[in-house]
């Protein structure tokens, strides 16, 4: 079979050189964008008169024939052609004949190739956007039923003061806030057009990048040839969030592994989300939280692989650029796969409130209120922190919570206790006085509910 670019050699290429290097197998998945891009080049090529009107529309004509094709899945790439660029272009020929062979006029596969990712990662971080909202919105749902809620909050998962659950479960809405505005102002980088580049240089066409540009919607063209072939940042970028975002995605995937552990029981994972042990009938494991968080290595892998791909390149292009598609792929997929799941994982999961509530009252995640209540009645709070300090070793001796231990004991550490300090000491209370800005008490929850629905 011979190759596009078969003039220049005098034998064949080694079957082993020709699967080594070729990138069908992965590629492929450019071939809708390949074709975009095509159908614009060429409309481009015909408007400047590089080709005549007539050529680019039978061009255009057979590559919508390969397109109809593709969707049929009637159409068979073959490694001998290395690349989707080439399999198209050659299905292209056959397809047309010979004025196939001028779609390739002034441009190069280096702009080519540049310009299939663009589109690629234009509509997956869009797509990534609207699944990130889907998580947020099942977030707020999960909030707005559980304001009331009340658990253990943790610091070096030690019960440090009781929160919200709806206050705790927001926090994960503003990590994936955070994610979807990195992603919505990555799309600045990548919406900016390499076509026209050609291979490194520019072309002796008179080609009209802009033109190109306004047809694939771009709102920009690299102003240097060089920086728009070898350019891989957006990439880059794309797989940077994306590992932030797995950070955050692993993280609230640990805590429903925790909370839905026989030891915690603050939640159950839906039957529908879960999965059984072939061994012991008894389980019902988290895998798929577990999962999202296991998920994670393989982003953070695609991000460190590319930066070493990268690293030391000289200009423009190199063939080592190949490699920078299946990790992106990779993480595209995986965010796509990941966040589909969680939303209605979270959407589904029971909260078991009655659990939640009395892991509070068997703990000492009050003590910081009454430290505040002595502190308020004038002791500096230094001061204050010592006393209830003993007022804690103090009742662990005598296996006793806060709310257990009567005046008299109170008395013995302070004057300043009265009997109003039990109030302060119920759970509901000590949430409730959290009333600073961004606090856990309802009405800035409320109002925190109110700031999230309105990123939606
Ligand atoms: N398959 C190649 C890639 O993915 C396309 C560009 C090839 N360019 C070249 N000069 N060999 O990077």
């Amino acid at each position: 079979m011979a190759k596009l670019w078969s003039g220049r050699f005098t034998k064949d290429t080694n079957k082993l050189v020709d699967e080594f290097t070729a990138s069908i197998s992965f590629d492929q998945k450019l071939a809708n964008q390949d074709i975009e891009g095509s159908l614009a080049h060429v409309q481009m090529l015909g408007e400047c008169g590089i080709i005549t009107l007539d050529e680019a529309k039978t061009i255009q004509a057979g590559l919508q024939t390969i397109l109809e094709k593709l969707e049929k899945g009637e159409v068979e790439f073959s490694v001998e052609h290395e690349d989707v660029h080439m399999n198209l272009e050659k299905l292209l020929i056959d397809e047309i004949g010979p004025v196939g062979g001028k779609l390739h006029t002034g441009r190069s596969r280096n702009d080519q190739v540049a310009t299939d990712m663009h589109l690629y990662l234009r509509t997956k971080t869009k797509a990534i956007v609207e699944l990130l909202e889907k998580v947020q919105s099942a977030i707020i749902t999960q909030a707005k039923d559980n304001i009331k809620t009340i658990l253990p909050g943790y610091t070096h998962l030690q019960r440090a003061q009781p929160v919200s659950f709806a206050h705790h479960l927001l926090a994960y809405f503003w990590m994936f806030e955070r994610d979807k505005e990195r992603l919505q102002d990555s799309l600045k980088r990548i919406n900016i057009l390499p076509l026209g580049a050609g291979a490194l240089a520019g072309t002796t066409f008179p080609i009209n990048r802009d033109r190109v540009a306004e047809l694939l919607e771009f709102d920009d063209v690299y102003p240097n040839s060089m920086d728009a072939v070898s350019d891989r940042d957006f990439i880059l970028e794309f797989l940077s969030i994306a590992s932030i975002l797995m950070v955050h995605l692993s993280r609230l995937s640990e805590e429903m592994v925790i909370w839905s552990s026989q030891e915690f029981q603050f939640i159950e994972l839906d039957d529908s989300f879960c999965t059984g042990s072939s061994i012991m009938p008894q389980k019902k494991n988290p895998d798929v939280p577990e999962l999202l968080r296991g998920k994670t290595g393989r982003v953070f892998g695609d991000l460190v692989g590319l930066l070493t791909v990268l690293k030391g390149l000289p200009l423009a292009y190199n063939k080592d650029l190949q490699e920078d598609k299946e990790g992106m792929f990779d993480t595209a997929d995986t965010l796509e796969g990941s966040l589909t799941l969680l939303a209605p994982m979270l959407e589904t999961m029971t909260v078991n409130d009655m659990k939640m509530r009395s892991a509070v009252t068997q703990d000492y995640s009050n003590a910081t209120d009454i430290a505040d209540y002595l502190a308020t009645k004038g002791m500096p709070f230094r001061q204050a922190h010592e006393v209830i300090g003993k007022i804690v070793i103090y009742a662990i001796e005598k296996e006793k919570y806060l709310l257990d231990l009567d005046m008299d004991e109170y008395k013995s550490f302070s004057a300043l206790f009265e009997e109003d300090v039990f109030d302060y000491l119920e759970p509901e209370h000590v949430v409730g006085a959290r009333k600073s800005k961004g606090g856990t008490a309802a009405e800035q929850i409320e109002q925190q509910l109110e700031l999230a629905e309105g990123k939606l």
